[in-house]
């Protein structure tokens, strides 16, 4: 278990309600998979479920989201440690239900552009509908997910990936070029317990603006003036597999990114977003 990850070093820099109960492992196939079979198991709102490695951890729409250990042990043959991530799976239990799931993400966006800026003052953006941006390049992924039953109580699992410290020249050709982590653009490179700490906090002050139309619209305000594409061109891949070139316009009250088609203004609710340099 790498140190400071142990449980005890976690729990001492944990500021507000989120982080209690805390499981913390050295490795698992995703965060986001334990916590969800913790909710079912009854964890309550706010425990939370960190790794220092996963196996199979997954992004939006099915994707791999890779750590420097698979990287490592995928492109050279080893299972050496080239880099630190900060993953984490958040249990929530939305009083309003799921219906607001997107919103969740766009908070969870806000919250963690707001404490990576907090701890390093660097000037960080978000890209819908799940990235979080720092010059042009991905520095973390938000993953909401639920596995709400027939007779199962609505519970939301937000996980988060955030690159910490994975040296540019030791990421896979995937993510070269496209990535970046703290430690390339801030010599204040914050502790994982320390950035968690900060991301859960600012969460917890997001999170109840989601229950009502007024607190929901200020997060939708709050992340238009930071997004890294409204009032630009950007290329837009729907999930059939076509694609567009259009101008996102701005986010709807539910999440939802409008688009300006040549005029014709088109909602999207899910689409993967390419901005055009
Ligand atoms: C994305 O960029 O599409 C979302 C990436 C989310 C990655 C995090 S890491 C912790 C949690 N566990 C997972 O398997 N995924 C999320």
């Amino acid at each position: 278990m790498a140190a400071d990850l142990r449980p005890e070093v976690i729990e001492a820099a944990l500021r507000g309600r989120f982080g209690r109960p805390l499981r913390s492992f050295e490795s698992v196939g995703s965060t986001n998979d334990v916590a969800l079979d913790w909710a079912a198991a009854g964890a309550p709102e706010g425990a939370v479920v960190v790794a220092d490695h996963q196996t199979s951890g997954r992004g939006r729409r099915g994707r791999r989201w890779l750590d420097p250990d698979q990287a490592g042990s995928r492109f050279d043959g080893t299972a050496q440690q080239t880099g630190s991530l900060l993953m984490f799976s958040l249990i929530l239990r939305p009083s309003g239900g799921l219906a607001g799931l997107s919103l969740l993400t766009t908070a969870a966006g806000l919250a963690c552009a707001e404490a990576v800026e907090g701890l390093t003052g660097l000037d960080v953006k978000l890209k819908w509908p799940n990235d979080v941006m720092l010059d042009g390049r991905k520095l973390a992924g938000i993953l909401v997910e639920s596995r709400a039953g027939a007779d199962a109580v609505d519970v939301a699992v937000l996980g988060c990936g955030v690159n910490v410290d994975w040296p540019e020249d030791a990421m896979p050709d995937e993510l070269a070029g496209r990535a970046v982590s703290l430690s390339a653009r801030s010599s204040r490179v914050p502790t994982r317990p320390e950035l968690l700490a900060a991301v859960l906090v600012s969460f917890e002050h997001l999170y109840p603006r989601i229950a009502d139309r007024s607190g929901a619209e200020e997060l939708i305000r709050a992340a238009e003036a930071r997004s890294a594409i409204l009032g630009e061109v950007v290329a837009v891949g729907f999930p059939d597999g076509s694609s567009v070139r259009a101008l996102a316009r701005r986010l709807m009250p539910n999440g939802a990114l409008e688009l300006d088609c040549d005029g014709v203004a088109r909602v999207v609710e899910a689409a993967d977003i390419e901005q055009i340099r």
